[in-house]
């Protein structure tokens, strides 16, 4: 994802993960693009009819600069407006309805989400996708309340990454995740389960960490997932 310098917006560069993310926004929504950088999500959103409105948002220059470029290319300057600063610091609470912040660390989001509660509360629709550590941002999601109505899957070179929508109790509905009948699910599923061996592994050399609670379940989860792929 990263590496891109200035270039013209072609549909090529609008990969699948971009079209899952933007497929979780409601049309004619009023959306923030955390983190822009080269600004596709903004310009997919506007060009699909999800967004009426965006603020594409990033901490940096470079990539600021990258995005307003882009977005003039494909000639939707008048309906996005490109602001630099630190998540969602630049954006006022009600500005928006749809926060979006994709392609960074689950420690990261979790962080630009906690220091922002007003802009959060003032929100409808979270659409999260870490490139690691997921469950911090699920605790999260439950931490504050709100309530994970989807979980789709993505594939980027090879990795397969969850894309989260979380829901305000209120609005939320109870719905089968498009992720158990995604096309990604083994693959997904496969890739987890290789990293849960390689942490068991790690964790069985030390007398301690085998003996505690973390080590039993994760025990538990390598067996239910190798059952599940084996179709038992
Ligand atoms: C890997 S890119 C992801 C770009 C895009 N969101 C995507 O999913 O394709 C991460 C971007 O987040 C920006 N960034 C990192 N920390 C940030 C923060 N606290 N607030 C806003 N942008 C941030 C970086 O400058 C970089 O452009």
């Amino acid at each position: 994802m990263r590496g891109h310098s200035f270039f013209i917006a072609g549909d090529k560069m609008i990969d699948s993960r971009i079209k899952t993310l933007a497929n979780f926004v409601n049309p004619g929504s009023r959306a923030a693009d955390i983190g822009a950088d080269h600004g596709y999500l903004s310009i997919e959103l506007l060009k699909s009819g999800k967004a009426k409105f965006v603020i594409a948002t990033d901490k940096n220059s470079g990539p600021a600069e990258v995005a307003e470029k882009n977005i003039v290319a494909a000639g939707l300057e008048n309906f996005v407006e490109v602001r630099r600063g630190d998540g969602l610091k630049v954006i006022n609470p009600g500005e928006v309805d749809t926060i979006c912040i994709a392609g960074m660390g689950g420690a990261l989001i979790c962080e630009i989400l906690r220091n922002s509660p007003e802009v959060v509360n003032s929100a409808d629709n979270l659409i999260l996708q870490p490139m690691n550590a997921p469950e911090r941002v699920s605790d999260f999601i439950s931490e504050i309340d709100w309530k994970i109505e989807d979980i789709d899957l993505a594939e980027v070179g090879g990795i397969v990454y969850e894309i989260f929508l979380a829901v305000k109790p209120e609005n939320f509905s109870v719905k089968t995740f498009k992720k158990d009948s995604s096309p990604l699910l083994a693959n997904f599923l496969n890739q987890r389960l290789k990293k849960l061996i390689r942490v068991r592994n790690e964790m069985s050399k030390s007398a301690r960490a085998r003996s505690g609670e973390k080590f039993l379940s994760l025990v538990s989860e390598i067996e239910k997932l190798k059952n599940f792929l084996n179709g038992g």
